[in-house]
This record gives structure tokens, sequence and C-alpha cells, in this order.
């Protein structure tokens, strides 16, 4: 068994710190060359067969986030974002809530209480040939 003096402990305590620096430093390297400021948003939605959302229904979708509608009149959806700051907002019996700052919506987006002051965006609702439903957000 060796005898490991103080002074050669701290060295390689000091070299193993080090290494560990530099393994660390060099993986922060590779994550800042393979960072992506535009990352691609994903602006179309297919949410397979129509029949899945029956006359009356109200579908929250997680995804998007967005709630599709579906009256006598066909399908409609409303962005779940808040029109505030952003927030995802949670539809209750009333509307929508905001959790964030408070913010209330009626049941078709319309603003009942700030500190929003837009209506819920309408999304584009498409039913294709096939009778799949889209939801596109732009
Ligand atoms: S983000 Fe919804 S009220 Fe502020």
């Amino acid at each position: 068994m060796t005898d490991l003096s103080r002074r050669d402990f701290l060295r390689l305590a000091r070299d193993g710190f080090l290494y560990l620096s530099s393994a660390l430093a060099f993986v922060g390297f590779l994550r800042f060359l393979d960072y992506d400021p535009n990352p691609t948003t994903k602006t179309e939605f297919d949410l397979g067969l129509a029949e899945k959302y029956p006359p009356g229904s109200r579908t929250v979708l997680d995804e998007i986030p967005a709630i599709l509608i579906h009256t006598e009149s066909g399908f409609s959806a409303l962005s779940l974002t808040c029109t505030h700051l952003g927030c995802i907002l949670e539809p209750d019996a009333e509307g929508f809530a905001c959790p964030c700052h408070g913010s209330r919506f009626d049941a078709d987006g319309k603003v009942m209480h700030g500190p929003a002051a837009k209506h819920l965006q309408s999304l584009r609702v498409q039913v294709t040939i096939e009778n799949n439903l889209k939801v596109f957000t732009v």
C-alpha cells in the first residue's frame, strides 16, 4: 500500500477538478454548436376522422393548444393561448379562465374581463375529402 502525501493528494484533486471542468465546458460547447435559434414550428394538425367529434362536442386539443367546437353550423376552433401574455387557458363551465392574471373569456372566446383586451384567436378548420379534420394555427 502506498502512502499518499498531502501534496500528492492535493495535486490529484486539482487535476481531477481541471479534467472534470474541461469535460463539462466541452459538453457545453457541443450543445452551443447544436443550438437552433429558429426551430420549425408545427402549424398544421391532423385530428383524424371527423366522426370522432360528434355534434355538440367541445374537445380540448392539448398539442396545439386549442379547443375544437362542433355545432350544427360545423366545426370551429379557438386557440387556448391567452391574448394577454400567452398563458394556456383552462376551460370551465362559463368559458375559459387564465391562471396567470385572471382574464376570463366566454365560450365563444370573447373577453369577459381583462387584463386581456383581445378575443381568442379563431383557428382555421378544414374537413378533407377523406373526412379528416385539420386545424391550422396560421
Ligand atoms: S396571460 Fe392571461 S391574463 Fe395575463
